[in-house]
């Protein structure tokens, strides 16, 4: 193997070791959370702890640690929005989309519009609410 290739080779498992490092959470992910979080896509727009286009799921747990509502306001961020118990608001967010609460710029776009997945979306947002703080 020529020099180039074995210089690339290092940078690459670099990167993917970096890129696993930065997924620590305190908490163990199980797999079908992990699978569902694949089927459904989210994990092109969210890490556990690395912020994409969305934003990391450690924070969204930081974030709402400890509330009990949500104003769910879709895409009308004027809105004082509709006051739901936090798990059924988020689940809410994530199905028929939204934005403003992280970024003004980047919206979620619906994920579930028909409401076909609501089973997963729900565990995968309870899963979101127990992690805990990080170290
Ligand atoms: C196309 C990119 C994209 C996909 C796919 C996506 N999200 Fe998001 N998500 C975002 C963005 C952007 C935000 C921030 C929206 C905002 O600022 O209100 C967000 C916000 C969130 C929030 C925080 C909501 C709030 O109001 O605080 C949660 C939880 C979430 N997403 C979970 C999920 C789950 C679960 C999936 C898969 C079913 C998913 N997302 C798929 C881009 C995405």
């Amino acid at each position: 193997m020529s020099h180039i290739k074995w210089a690339m080779l290092i940078a690459t498992m670099m990167v993917s070791m970096t890129a696993h490092a930065a997924e620590v959470l305190r908490i163990e992910i199980p797999p079908e959370i992990q699978s569902q979080v694949r089927m459904l896509g989210c994990d092109a727009c969210h890490g556990w702890t690395r912020t994409k286009f969305g934003p990391a799921w450690q924070d969204v747990a930081d974030r709402y640690r400890g509330q009990t509502s949500y104003a769910y306001k879709g895409f009308n961020i004027d809105s004082e929005g509709e006051k739901l118990p936090l798990v059924a608001g988020l689940v809410k967010k994530i199905s028929k989309g939204g934005k403003g609460e992280w970024n003004e710029y980047i919206p979620m776009a619906p994920n579930d519009p028909q409401g076909i997945h609501a089973k997963e979306i729900t565990n995968i947002v309870n899963f979101i609410l127990s992690i805990p703080p990080k170290k």
